[in-house]
C-alpha cells in the first residue's frame, strides 16, 4: 500500500471516530461501554463480553466499533424491534469485501433488506418451507440409515458420519444430488467458496471495510480488488457448473435448483440464481451437526433422560424396525428433548446480526439508522423469567409446547432452513438413540462447558462416545435396510461435467 493512501486512511479513521461520537452525542443511545471495545474483543469472546455488559448495563446496550452496535438481551426488546418492526430492523451490516466485492452482492445471508433480498428469499421459501421440507424426508431417512450402518461398524466415525450426513442433505436440497464422500468436487467447490467468504468477513482484515470511501479511488488504485475479483470469477464458475448440471437433469429430484429455475429471467440472472441455491451449504451444515452433537452430549451426560427417551421410542416403535418421520407426533418427550437441547446449548448464540434502515427509538433510547443489532439468543434462553432454573437441563419444560422458533432467529430474517434442519436432527438422533446405548468414552469425554466456534456457530468441543447396539436385532435390521437404502439412494446420483 502506498504512503499517501495510508495517511489518507489514518486521517479518515480519526474523522470516522469523531463523527460516530458526534452523532452519538446528538442521540440518546442505550447505555454501554464507551471505551476501548476493540481491545476487549481481542481478549474475550463477544458472547462473554455481552453477558458482562448485560449484567452491568441492562437488557439493551450499545457501543461503537467503527459502527454503532446495539445488543438486545431480552425477549421484550427482540420481539418489539426485530419481530414487530421488521420494516426497519431486517437489514444486515454492510460487508464491503465479503459481500459486495467477493460475492458481487449475491449472497442472501449478507444482503441488505430490500427488493433483491426478497427475491432471493422467495427461492429459499419455495424450496425450504414447511411443506417443501416434506419432499426431502425420503432422502433424509435413507441417508440416516447409512449413518447408523457407519456407526455400527465403527463408532469412532461419529463426527465424520454426522458431517457427511449434513453435507449430503444440504447438497441434495440445493442440487438434488447425492455425494458419497467429503472429497466430492461438489463439496470441495462449495467449501472453497464458503471458506473464502469467511476469510474475507474476518473483522479488521481489510482497510476498505472500515473506510468504504476507498471504493471511490480509481479502480487501478484499489489494491485489494484484483485478488478478490479473481476469486469471485472462480466461485461464479463453480456455482454455475453445479446449477447447470442440476438444471440439465431430465428427471430431477425436488431441490432448490428446480424451484429456482422460474426466477431466472423473472427478476434474477442465471448467476444470481446459482449463488442463491448455494445458501444451504454455508448456513445449514455446521448448525445441523452442532445441534445433533449437543443432543448426543446431553443424552450421554443425563442418563435418566436417555432412559426416558429410549423407553418412549421402544413403546411407540418397538424393537423390530427403525423410527420414521411418521412416528414423530407420538414422541412428545423426544420432541421436548430436542427443544431443550436447542435452548440449553443454542448453536447460533448471537444469531446473525441485523441492521437498521431508518431511525427508531425504544424504551426512551434512540437507535439510529445504520445500527448493527444483535438479538442475543443465548441471553434469552438463560432468562429465568422465561425459563425458570435455566441452567438445569429439563426436557419436561417443553412438554405441551409445540412452537419454539427462537433458536432460529428473528423476524423477517428467521432461518428459512429450520424445517429441513429439524427434520435432519429428528431422524438422526431418534435413530441413534433407538439403536445404541450411549456412554462416555474415555479420553475425550463429552462436556457441557467445552465449545468450538465455527464462525457464528458454536458446537461442543470434540468428544468421544461409546455406542453399543441395544440388542441383537439392530445389526440385522441395519444390514437389511442399509442395503436397500444404498440401492434407492442411487436415484440421487449423477455426474457433473466440468467440475473443478
Ligand atoms: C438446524 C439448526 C439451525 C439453526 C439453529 C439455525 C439458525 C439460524 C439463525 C439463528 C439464523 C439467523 C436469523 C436472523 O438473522 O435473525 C439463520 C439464518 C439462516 N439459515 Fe439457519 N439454522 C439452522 C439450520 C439451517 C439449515 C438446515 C438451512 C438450509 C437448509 C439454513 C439456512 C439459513 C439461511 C439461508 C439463513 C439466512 C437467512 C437470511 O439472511 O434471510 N439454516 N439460521
Amino acid at each position: 500500500m502506498s504512503n499517501p493512501l495510508f495517511i489518507l486512511a489514518i486521517a479518515s479513521a480519526a474523522l470516522a471516530v469523531i463523527l460516530i461520537h458526534a452523532r452519538g452525542a446528538a442521540h440518546r443511545l442505550p447505555p454501554g461501554p464507551r471505551g476501548d471495545v476493540i481491545g476487549l474483543l481481542g481478549k474475550t469472546s463477544p458472547l462473554e463480553l455481552f453477558e458482562q455488559w448485560r449484567e452491568k448495563y441492562g437488557p439493551v446496550i450499545s457501543f461503537s466499533l467503527f459502527k454503532r452496535v446495539v445488543v438486545l438481551n431480552d425477549a421484550q426488546a427482540t420481539s418489539a424491534l426485530l419481530d414487530k418492526r421488521g420494516d426497519i430492523f431486517s437489514s444486515r451490516p454492510r460487508l464491503v469485501v465479503a459481500h459486495e466485492i467477493l460475492s458481487g452482492g449475491m449472497r442472501g445471508i449478507s444482503m441488505p433488506y430490500g427488493a433483491r433480498w426478497r427475491t432471493w428469499r422467495k427461492i429459499q421459501a419455495a424450496g425450504m418451507s414447511a411443506s417443501a421440507a416434506l419432499m426431502y424426508r425420503e432422502h433424509q431417512t435413507l441417508e440416516s440409515t447409512v449413518v447408523l450402518g457407519e456407526l455400527l461398524a465403527d463408532a469412532t466415525r461419529l463426527d465424520t458420519a454426522l458431517r457427511l450426513f449434513a453435507t449430503v442433505v444440504m447438497l441434495s436440497v440445493s442440487y438434488g444430488r447425492r455425494v458419497r464422500n467429503l472429497d466430492d468436487a461438489m463439496v470441495a467447490g462449495n467449501r472453497q467458496a464458503g471458506d473464502e467468504f469467511q476469510r474475507a468477513s474476518a473483522p479488521g482484515k481489510y482497510l476498505v471495510e472500515i473506510f468504504p470511501f476507498l471504493l471511490y479511488l480509481p479502480r487501478p488504485l484499489q489494491w485489494f480488488r484484483p485478488a478478490l475479483e479473481r476469486i469471485r470469477a472462480r466461485d461464479t464458475r463453480t456455482y454455475l457448473t453445479f446449477y447447470r448440471a442440476a438444471k440439465e437433469r431430465e428427471d430431477p429430484k425436488p431441490c432448490l435448483a428446480t424451484y429456482a429455475r422460474s426466477e431466472e429471467g423473472a427478476g434474477m440472472t442465471e448467476v444470481e440464481v446459482a449463488y442463491a441455491i448455494s445458501a444451504p451449504f454455508g448456513a445449514g451444515i455446521d448448525t445441523t451437526v452442532s445441534t445433533m452433537q449437543w443432543a448426543l452430549v446431553c443424552a450421554v451426560l443425563h442418563p435418566d433422560v436417555a432412559q426416558m427417551l429410549q423407553t418412549e421410542l421402544d413403546t411407540v416403535i418397538g424393537r423390530s424396525r427403525l423410527p420414521t418421520f411418521a412416528d414423530e407426533p407420538a414422541l412428545p418427550y423426544f420432541k421436548a428433548f430436542i427443544k431443550e437441547v436447542m435452548r440449553f446449548r443454542p448453536v447460533v448464540p448471537l444469531a446473525v446480526p441485523h441492521a437498521t434502515t431508518a431511525d427508531s427509538a425504544y424504551a426512551g433510547y434512540d437507535i439510529p439508522a445504520g445500527t448493527t443489532v444483535y438479538g442475543n439468543i443465548e441471553a434469552l434462553m438463560k432468562d429465568p423469567k422465561i425459563f425458570p432454573d435455566p441452567e438445569t437441563f429439563r426436557p419436561e419444560r417443553f412438554l405441551g409446547h409445540d412452537d419454539f422458533a427462537l433458536p432460529f432467529g428473528f423476524g423477517r430474517r428467521v432461518c428459512p432452513g429450520m424445517h429441513i434442519g429439524l427434520q435432519s436432527v429428528f431422524i438422526v438422533v431418534a435413530r441413534i438413540l433407538w439403536a445404541f446405548a450411549l456412554s462416555p468414552a474415555s479420553g475425550a469425554e463429552p462436556r457441557l462447558d467445552a465449545y468450538v466456534s465455527l464462525g457464528l456457530t458454536r458446537g461442543p468441543a470434540p468428544f468421544a462416545v461409546s455406542l453399543r447396539a441395544r440388542d441383537g436385532d439392530v445389526a440385522r435390521i441395519l444390514e437389511e435396510e442399509g442395503a436397500e437404502a444404498e440401492r434407492r439412494l442411487g436415484e440421487w446420483e449423477y455426474e457433473i461435467n466440468g467440475a473443478a
